[in-house]
Formats: C-alpha cells, sequence, structure tokens
C-alpha cells in the first residue's frame, strides 16, 4: 500500500504518507508556555508513527494571537519550549514541522487587548498599516528560524483558514486599495514576501511547506485558478510542498475527503508534493486519495479521538472519528478533547446513527 511507502517533502524523508495535520492543543499556559500535557500529545504521535506532526498553529506576534492558549514565537521563552518539544519528538522518533501563522481579524480583542488587524477593517478588525504589513516577512522569518534552530525537521505556513496570510489571499477579507490588494498578484504579494524571507533565514533545504483554502470565503469562482497561480509561484520561491484545506473546515460533519477535486487540480498544476486533509478516516480510502494523485494524507481529528490511531490503520481499521466536532467546542470546559472520550457514544449514535463506533 503506498499509505506506508516512504515520501519526502523537499529534503525530509517521512517513513510513510500520513501526516499530523496542524491542531491547537489548547494545552498551553496563558503565558504561551509548553506544558507537559502539551508535549505528552507530542511523545504518543511521535512514538506511534506517525510520518510527519505538524504542530498547532503558534502566531509569529503575541499581539496577533488567535486564542489565549497559543504559542506565541516572539515570547520569552519560545526557543527553551521549543528546543524541548523537538527533543521530545525526536527522542521518540518522529518527525515534525511547526505550523507558523498570524491571527489577523481572527486574533480577538479579548486575549489581546486590542481587535485583530487585517488587510482591511473588515469582521469588526482594524486596517494593517503599512508598517505592519512591511513587519511581517521579518516576523515569518524569524518564526520559521527560530523552529529551525530549536532541530525541527520543517516548518508549515499558515495561509488558511481565515487567519491572516489567507486574508490577504482572500477578495472578502482583502479590500485594499494599494498594492497588496485588489488582483490575484497584488493578493498574494505579502504571502510571495513572506516566503522569500523565510527561504533567506532558513536556507534552500529547510523543508518548507505551507497550507493554503481551496476556496474563498464566498466560494467566489475563479479562487481556485488564483490559488493555483499561488502554488506555482511558491514552488518556484521554494515551496517544497501545499496541504490544501478550506475555511469553515470545522462546520464539516460529513465524512470525507473534502476538498479532493481542488487537491488534485492543484497537484496536476505543480511538481511539488499536496497533502489531502479533511474527513480522511478509512485507511482504503486513504489509499484511494493516494491512488488519484495526492502525495500524503493529513488527519487531524481522528488523532484526537485516538491519538495511537497510527496501531488501528496499519491493522486496516478506520478511525473512529465521526466528525462530531466536539473537540472543536469542549476543550475549555471539559479538559476532554473527543466526545467519545466522555462515553457520549449513544448520543453521538442517535446524531450520526450506525457509522458511530
Ligand atoms: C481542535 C482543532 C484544532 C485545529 N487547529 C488547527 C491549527 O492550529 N492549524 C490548522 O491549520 N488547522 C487546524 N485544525 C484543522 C485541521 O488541521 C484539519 O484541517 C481539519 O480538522 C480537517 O481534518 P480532519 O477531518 O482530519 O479533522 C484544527 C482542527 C481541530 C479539530
Amino acid at each position: 500500500m503506498k499509505l506506508w511507502e516512504k515520501g519526502t517533502i523537499g529534503t525530509l524523508t517521512l517513513d510513510n504518507r500520513v501526516v499530523r495535520s496542524a491542531t491547537n492543543e489548547h494545552l498551553t499556559g496563558r503565558d504561551g508556555r509548553i506544558t507537559a500535557a502539551y508535549l505528552e500529545v507530542y511523545e504518543t504521535l511521535a512514538r506511534s508513527g506517525v510520518g510527519l506532526i505538524l504542530t498547532g498553529h503558534m502566531t509569529v506576534d503575541g499581539k496577533g494571537r488567535a486564542d489565549e492558549t497559543q504559542i506565541c514565537l516572539d515570547a520569552p521563552g519560545a526557543e527553551e519550549d521549543l528546543a524541548r518539544l523537538a527533543r521530545v519528538i525526536h527522542q521518540a522518533g518522529g518527525k515534525a514541522a511547526v505550523q507558523i501563522s498570524h491571527g489577523g481579524l481572527k486574533a480577538p480583542a479579548a486575549v489581546n487587548g486590542r481587535p485583530g488587524r487585517g488587510p482591511s477593517a473588515v469582521d469588526g478588525g482594524e486596517e494593517m498599516s503599512p508598517a505592519e504589513i512591511a513587519a511581517l516577512p521579518k516576523q515569518f522569518a524569524r518564526g520559521a528560524r527560530l523552529a529551525q534552530a530549536a532541530g525541527f525537521d520543517g516548518a508549515q505556513l499558515h495561509l488558511a483558514h481565515g487567519y491572516l496570510l489567507s486574508e490577504f489571499l482572500d477578495p472578502y477579507y482583502n479590500r485594499r486599495t494599494d498594492s497588496y490588494g485588489g488582483s490575484a498578484e497584488n493578493r498574494r504579494r505579502i504571502v510571495e514576501e513572506v516566503v522569500a524571507a523565510v527561504r533567506a533565514a532558513c536556507g534552500p533545504a529547510f523543508p518548507l511547506l505551507v497550507k493554503i483554502n481551496a476556496t474563498d470565503v464566498e466560494d467566489t469562482p475563479g479562487f481556485l485558478e488564483d490559488q493555483i497561480a499561488l502554488c506555482r509561484r511558491l514552488e518556484a520561491l521554494g515551496v517544497d510542498a501545499v496541504e490544501v484545506s478550506r475555511h469553515g473546515f470545522n462546520t464539516l460533519r460529513r465524512q470525507g475527503p473534502y476538498f479532493l477535486p481542488q487537491t488534485l487540480a492543484i497537484r496536476r498544476a505543480v511538481s511539488i508534493p499536496v497533502l489531502a486533509v479533511g474527513g480522511l478516516r478509512a485507511p482504503e480510502e486513504m489509499e484511494s486519495v493516494l491512488g488519484q494523485g495526492a502525495d500524503f494524507i493529513s488527519l487531524s481529528r481522528p488523532f484526537i479521538a485516538q491519538p495511537e490511531l497510527m496501531n488501528d490503520l496499519r491493522r486496516g481499521e478506520k478511525s473512529k472519528c465521526v466528525s462530531c466536532n466536539s473537540c472543536y467546542k469542549i476543550y475549555r470546559t471539559q479538559f476532554k478533547r473527543c466526545a467519545l472520550h466522555r462515553g457520549e457514544v449513544p448520543q453521538l449514535r442517535a446524531l450520526f446513527g450506525e457509522d458511530t463506533p
């Protein structure tokens, strides 16, 4: 099976085609420091043989924090925390890349003491000034360099899910009239500047991935072509792989694969690997997605439901995750990540039918 074959992302060789998609653990302190519980999640994933672990998104700017438990790459102690995390993962036999992000308009005032900053002042946020935009390439380069110096095997730039860089790409959020808004070329300008700065800071050999949206927030026809053009540009600038997701993924309850047509269209347009993410639960389905042209499959909620899922997949068993999105809602109040862990199976069965394990 291709699922268990080695694969490469840039200079990185992975033992199999299974990636743990970036997942915010919500297990750090309000000070943005990594906790023992956070380390334990990553140690388990690494020990169980996940090909590549993408960390939850970490912000390059503490003032653009997306929630009160997000790791801040510019906070005191970040260097030490990342080194500890990389060490734990490597000692357990795993490989990992840090997902690097900026909350943009999704950085709430309640957390940051000021409204989120986006390309434009939509959604109650404030418009970024030219000086704030000019600072971004350096901030992202600094974050990626920190991950590299800490010993991580790569970095992934978060260009999806309505966070800052995806807001620049999306015509709904980006209403600027300067050289960072308007045409697709202008909307992707800051992303290209960020990628070029990261490459310059980390060198050509450091594996660099991006996660992008398959659609814009309003499902505008033609956006996929913009994203394909973006991927081609990013490949030319040295990006090593693209993961294809979408804004509002957390409203999708159905089984996947979610964004396969867009993922395959992008794969046909570039020579770098693509990662398919969203709703993948059964090994045979993953194999089919790989057979159709994706290079890796990427999973998030299944690893929350079953941290040692790799063992089940190796036995050919399907994930027990029913995509109910409880993991998205209950972490603050229950300190349990998955409804299956709370013994809510009967209620889930009532909601989702016999598909529930
Ligand atoms: C609790 C939770 C936290 C997430 N955090 C992130 C994140 O930090 N960065 C990111 O790109 N996606 C994040 N995602 C999205 C996942 O990476 C993935 O794209 C999405 O859940 C679909 O995949 P799945 O069906 O395998 O869960 C998160 C998803 C969940 C459920």
